[in-house]
């Protein structure tokens, strides 16, 4: 323990932890053998940190956190009361683009917050410059990359990636192996059915040409639209979304259709390419 470490008489930590400058323990925190607290991180009280689990600097554990095995908090994340970050996450990780990249931004990345009563699941990433919501769970080994805001309640299913830029509601249902492109919007109360994909490049990554004849980059980055999927909506197991349409409000996409058309609030569509096939009952539509 670093001289300039506080901790809470009641704190213990096991052989071999490491608890930097300026660090703060509450009250009953453990902290297991070989975990790293870094300098200026809080740990609430009643907390536990799992054995190996790095907490980088300037963390910020709420009370009643758990922190599995091996999990790695990076620098100013922060974690709400409450919140169980899984055996082996990874959370607040800076995102590393290739030079060019459509993601890439001026802009510095804000910490990662993630709410309080959350879940992020064993093997989970979520990349800094996001918020997880109250009481939200990220399944095991899914993906959250940069600037993506999930609601309250909401769950992000077993390996589903939600890509960066993404607005994804509360209460919104997205099972496993869903993949979610950059710009998206996920209204709430929105279900994605077992591996939905959404698309945003149309050109699939060839830019167009310029004036001049040369690949316009720019172009093609602008160019990029995510789903809009408004709230209630529900998307079948394994529907595929072309770039930028929108799914109205209560619409029902059935299993595996490829929708190439907004598809109007309330309406049913089936089939490759996705056609109408009625409305959707008034029982099955969402109250307010
Ligand atoms: C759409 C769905 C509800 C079936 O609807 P239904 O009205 O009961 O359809 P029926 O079984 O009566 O079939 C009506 C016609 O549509 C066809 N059809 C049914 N489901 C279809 C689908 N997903 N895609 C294309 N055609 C479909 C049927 O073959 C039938 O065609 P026919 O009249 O030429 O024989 C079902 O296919 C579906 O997509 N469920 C969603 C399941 C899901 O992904 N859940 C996610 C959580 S696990």
């Amino acid at each position: 323990m670093h001289p300039d470490a506080v901790a809470d008489p009641s704190a213990t930590a096991g052989a071999g932890a490491m608890i930097g400058a300026d660090a703060h323990l509450g009250e009953d925190v453990r902290i297991a053998p070989y975990a790293v607290v870094d300098a200026r991180t809080t740990v609430g009280a009643r907390s536990i940190v799992g054995p190996h689990a790095v907490l980088h600097h300037d963390v910020t554990l709420g009370n009643g956190v758990l922190v599995g095995a091996h999990a790695v908090i990076h620098p100013g994340t922060i974690v709400g009361d409450d919140t169980v970050v899984g055996d082996h996450a990874v959370i607040g990780k800076p995102p590393r683009l290739r030079a060019g990249s459509a993601a890439a931004s001026s802009d510095p990345l804000d910490p990662l917050r993630i709410g309080a009563g959350a879940t992020v699941g064993a093997g989970a990433v979520i990349l800094t410059g996001s918020t997880i919501g109250d009481g939200s769970i990220v399944g095991d080994q899914a993906f959250v990359r940069e600037r993506t805001t999930v609601g309250v309640g909401s769950v992000v299913g077993r390996g589903s990636t939600i890509d960066c830029d993404v607005t994804v509601g509360d209460r919104v249902s997205i099972q496993t192996d869903v993949y979610v492109t950059a710009r998206s919007v996920i209204e709430d109360d929105v279900f994605l059915g077992p591996g939905v994909h959404t698309t945003n490049d149309d050109r699939m990554a060839r830019p167009p040409l310029d004036a001049d004849g040369r690949p316009d980059h720019t172009a093609l980055i602008d160019a990029l639209a995510g789903a809009t999927i408004r709230r209630g909506a529900r998307i079948g197991g394994r529907a595929v979304l072309v770039p930028g349409v929108e799914i109205g409000a209560d619409a029902f996409v059935a299993a595996g259709a490829v929708v190439t058309k907004d598809v109007a609030p309330a309406t049913r569509v089936m089939g490759v390419p996705a056609r109408e096939a009625g409305e959707v009952p008034a029982e099955d539509r969402l109250r307010d």
